[in-house]
Formats: C-alpha cells, sequence, structure tokens
C-alpha cells in the first residue's frame, strides 16, 4: 500500500517507529514532517498528508501528535477524509470494518509502542465490510457537498 504519515514534534519518535514498521511489512511510506523534536504546529504537515490521501495519490494515512486529536481533527477538515483516533486495537478494526477510515491517528503520550504497532497492524490489515455501513457512510459523506 501506498501510506502517507505526518507528526508533530509530540509524534515524531512514535511516528519514526511506525515509519519503519511499515516499510518492513513492505509498504511505500511517504514522510510528509515533521522532522525534528522543534515545537510545531500539527495543521502544517497535517493538511498535505490529508489532502494526498484524500486526490488518490495514496492508500492511507497515519498521523501522530501528543494526543493524536489535533491531527485528527485536522485530517477530517479535509474533503474526503475518514480519520479515526485509534489506541486500541478493537477501535481500529472496527474503523476500518464499519467506517473504511481512510487515515489513523495516534497519540504518542497516550499510548505505548507496543500497542501502537498492534493498532498499526489492524489499521492497515482489516477490510472494509460494506453493505449496510456504505449508506451511512454516504449520508456522512454528502455534509461535505451540502456545507
Ligand atoms: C503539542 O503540545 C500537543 O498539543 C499536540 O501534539 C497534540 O496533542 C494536539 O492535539
Amino acid at each position: 500500500m501506498k501510506i502517507a504519515v505526518a507528526c508533530d514534534h509530540a509524534g515524531l519518535q512514535l511516528k519514526n517507529v511506525l515509519i519503519e514498521e511499515m516499510q518492513k511489512a513492505g509498504h511505500e511510506v511517504k514522510d510528509f514532517g515533521t522532522y525534528t523534536e522543534e515545537s510545531c504546529d500539527y495543521p502544517d504537515y497535517v493538511i498535505p498528508t490529508a489532502k494526498a490521501v484524500a486526490n488518490g495519490e495514496f492508500d492511507r494515512g497515519v498521523v501522530v501528535c501528543g494526543t493524536g486529536l489535533g491531527v485528527s481533527m485536522t485530517a477530517n477538515k479535509v474533503h474526503g477524509i475518514r480519520c479515526a483516533v485509534c489506541h486500541d486495537t478493537f477501535s481500529a478494526k472496527a474503523t476500518r470494518q464499519h467506517n473504511d477510515a481512510n487515515m489513523l491517528a495516534m497519540g504518542q503520550r497516550v499510548v505505548g509502542t507496543g500497542v501502537a504497532l498492534e493498532v498499526l497492524k489492524a489499521f492497515l490489515e482489516t477490510d472494509y465490510e460494506g453493505g449496510r455501513h456504505q449508506r451511512r457512510i454516504d449520508k456522512m459523506m454528502a455534509l461535505e457537498k451540502q456545507q
């Protein structure tokens, strides 16, 4: 899969671990930054990442900040993005099966590396179930056209 990733200063270490894992698993990863622990503003990195996922350049996106919250809120402002904050494997699996989430957000200050790697694996390896869920996603995404 082609995966776009980004973080802020508070998510750098976890992002780097996730990138290494995705590359090991054979995924093509593009890192949109940030690349240092110098304080920065997550929208500067998340917006280009989310746009690249929304326009089909990448299959999925993975974003990390201190909590996972700011990066997910930002990504979800981009039309076409369904970004889920997940710190457990049940949620990561469910958001793929039911919500067809195309971006995952995690918080480096919230979750340990071991759990984060399992969450990532569940997110990348779980398929969308379609069926009744499509109707709900269609209603959700229709908002983007109305507003
Ligand atoms: C940075 O201090 C922190 O606010 C940021 O990483 C993120 O957690 C915001 O939602």
